[in-house]
């Protein structure tokens, strides 16, 4: 991999990043700890001795790679056979020729995405490496629990979408548009719900998601909600029985969120605006609330067998539509690597070309934004083209709460004014964009 030079700076391991590392992460690794703890009964319960084994060998793993960060080790190579740990050691390496000889890279001196990366990527190990707990989800509870203190909402929004569906092949385009901004921006803003960003504390959706979306537009700083409207109805339009609308996710937290971005696929295939969606989660747990394959089967069932009509008749249709196939569950391991987007083309050629076949991109939340962006301290008045760095498989939305430093396309002095009245505009998750490129 060539060495970048015409690019800014990465976000390095200082400043909020520095926080992030120093603070949340090390408080991360201790509740996975602690999650361990709690669920040795069951361990024994499940698997006898063997099970309490693995448990303690886990958590003395967990406790050497939170001694190693928290008194800046280096960021040592994967000793695992894992698929993915030759690509990992080859990306170490790189940093480590990025670092000029300057000995190894160790935790606060890489950059922020690699050594958070990292730290997700060595929780796996300690669960994967030690079989018979190898399948066991440190961060499940959380996301159930998000799951559960966000049921309000999710009846509001479950219910709402019902009385929507019952008409709806009586919209006009008109009518048809506003539905689709309205669940845009509850999709964008249940992304607030992440909870790595509180390392792991409730962070759930308790309000009615559709209720105060007028008071918060002005807090959409790049808003391209137009730009994608004219791409579905045109493809609506020119689309031939022959050639399918095809709308990919790149699916972020479980929780509330999961379900506003299903609520929102779901009336893309119900208002012909895409005729198959294609989501793409994690392969292993990762950021302490991302979606992976079991946490997007369990919430569907969960929906299902709910005991509210509107609730169960959205799980229902969707496990219809995952059974006719327009709906397609993916993972790819390139997800869950600590590379950015801009080097996928090169890493995972076979995701790229998958990625190509899609008319619309949709990129939800924080972390897929800052690997869209390489992660970078752009100018804010950067155009989103340029930082995505010949990544354009296809046209491509990113949902976002700002919840990083990093932030393109603004208009001159826009982020310069914000900054002047919040400076923690960057990071608060109060800011949301919903930021457009079309150009492939
Ligand atoms: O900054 C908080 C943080 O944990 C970042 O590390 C990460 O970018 C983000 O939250 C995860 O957020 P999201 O779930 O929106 O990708
Ligand atoms: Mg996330």
């Amino acid at each position: 991999m060539a060495a970048v030079t015409a690019l800014p700076v990465s976000l390095s391991a200082r400043s909020f990043a520095y926080f992030t590392v120093k603070d949340r992460l090390p408080q991360i690794l201790t509740k996975v700890i602690d999650t361990l703890h709690r669920h040795k009964n069951e361990f024994f319960e499940e698997h006898g001795e063997k099970g309490v084994e693995a448990e303690k060998r886990a958590i003395s793993f967990l406790s050497k790679l939170r001694n190693e960060l928290q008194t800046d080790k280096p960021v040592t190579p994967l000793e695992d056979e894992l698929p993915d740990a030759a690509l990992w050691n080859q990306y170490l390496d790189y940093q480590r020729n990025l670092s000029n000889g300057n000995g190894e890279p160790s935790w606060f001196q890489s950059p922020w995405l690699f050594v958070e990366c990292y730290m997700y990527r060595r929780i796996h190990a300690a669960l994967a490496q030690n079989p018979p707990i190898g399948s066991f989800d440190v961060f499940k509870e959380g996301k159930a629990q998000n799951f559960f203190e966000s049921q309000e909402a999710i009846i509001a929004l479950c219910t709402y979408f019902q009385e929507l569906l019952k008409n709806i092949q009586d919209l006009d385009e008109k009518q048809l548009q506003g539905e689709l901004f309205k669940l845009l921006q509850v999709s964008l803003w249940g992304n607030k719900c992440d909870l790595s960003f509180s390392a792991g504390e409730g962070s759930s959706q308790k309000s009615s998601p559709l209720q105060c979306l007028e008071d918060m537009v002005p807090y959409i700083i790049v808003n391209d909600m137009e730009r994608l409207w004219s791409l579905l109805i045109n493809a609506k339009k020119r689309n031939t029985d022959k050639c399918n609308v095809r709308v990919d996710i790149i699916l972020d937290n479980a929780g509330f969120e999961l379900v506003s971005d299903l609520v929102l696929t779901d009336f893309l295939l119900s208002s012909k605006l895409a005729d198959e969606v294609h989501f793409h989660g994690k392969s292993i747990p990762w950021y302490v609330s991302d979606t992976t394959k079991n946490d997007f089967n369990w919430t569907i069932k969960q929906l299902q067998s709910a005991n509210h009509m509107w609730m169960s008749r959205c799980g229902i249709n969707w496990e219809g539509n995952l059974k006719k196939g327009v709906w397609v569950y993916h993972d790819h391991m390139f997800w869950t690597l600590p590379h950015v987007y801009s080097s996928m083309a090169e890493v995972a050629p076979d995701l790229y070309a998958d990625l190509q076949k899609s008319n619309l991109l949709l990129f939800k939340g924080d972390l897929n934004y800052r690997k869209l962006t390489g992660d970078r301290k752009w100018e804010y008045t950067v155009p989103f083209h340029q930082a995505l760095n010949k990544f354009h498989p296809a046209p491509l939305c990113s949902l976002r709460t700002l919840k990083s430093d990093t932030q393109v396309g603004l208009k001159p002095g826009q982020g310069e004014q914000i900054q002047a009245s919040e400076p923690e505009w960057m990071v608060s998750g109060k800011y949301g964009i919903v930021q457009f490129d079309a150009t492939p």
